[in-house]
């Protein structure tokens, strides 16, 4: 694991957006696993102006997002292909069907799972995947539980995520209750993986990942197995 211990959020946004370029310059058909949330969303801006400076080239990329809502069309506004496109998808030369997020209007919900799960195989598997960490721990939509899950799966959100993601719904009420969201062993499968977290309401969680036992009970634990770990965060650990 390396750590990289930076002063603001706009330098933590200016290293991984540097890595990721690095990557797709140095692979341009790169399958780049990407996460939603408040985190990434600065390294995003920063991807955009790479791409209209023409320093990054995405024509080729292809992306696979980590999660979405059961019951959002993609046109809702809270939906997470619906970030994506506004914060990243449409800023960039991408083509958009190169551009993946499980589908969370999915009629058949195990079945989606196993699509998605089957779509990131197919692709030749992640080779650099982005994430944020949750205060519980959790990444992708893997919450704290008894075991860490294989594959794409269905989750039934934890309370503390629900709270957490209220913010961006008119009420608590509005937040879906469920989830699609790839495993942990998919994330683990990604042949590198960088992961962000800003602001020290995160600082207690983010020491119990990286120094702490490796526990279902701490989702993000397990990343501490991985051999090609990067995290860049503002926290004083
Ligand atoms: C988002 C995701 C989540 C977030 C996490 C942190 O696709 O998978 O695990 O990374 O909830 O969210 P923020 O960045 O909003 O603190």
């Amino acid at each position: 694991m390396v750590i990289h211990k930076v002063k603001t959020y706009r330098n933590m946004s200016k290293k991984a957006a540097n890595i990721i370029t690095a990557q797709v310059i140095t692979n341009p058909a790169s399958v780049l696993g990407l996460a939603t949330g408040s985190t990434p969303v600065g390294t995003y801006e920063l991807l955009a102006e790479y791409c209209e400076n023409g320093d990054v080239d995405f024509t080729n990329v292809k992306t696979v997002n980590l999660d979405e809502y059961y019951g959002l069309d993609a046109n809702d506004e809270q939906s997470y292909r619906y970030f994506m496109n506004k914060h990243l998808f449409e800023k960039i030369n991408i083509d958009i069907r190169n551009t993946h997020v499980p589908n969370g209007r999915a009629d058949n919900i195990d079945e989606e799972c196993r699509r998605y799960e089957q779509l990131i195989s197919s692709l030749g598997g992640i080779d650099l995947q982005l994430l944020g960490i949750g205060h519980n721990g959790h990444i992708g939509f893997n919450e704290p539980g008894d075991s860490f899950p294989k594959e794409t799966h269905c989750v039934d959100l934890g309370e503390s995520t629900i709270k957490a993601n209220s913010r961006f719904f008119n009420s608590i009420d509005e937040v879906p209750k469920k989830a699609i969201t790839m495993g942990i062993g998919t994330i683990m499968k990604a042949k590198r993986i960088i992961l962000l977290a800003s602001g020290e309401d995160k600082k207690e969680i983010l020491k119990k990942a990286l120094f702490g036992p490796i526990t279902p009970s701490v989702p993000a634990s397990i990343l501490q197995l991985h051999n090609n770990l990067t995290v860049i965060t503002t926290i004083d650990l």
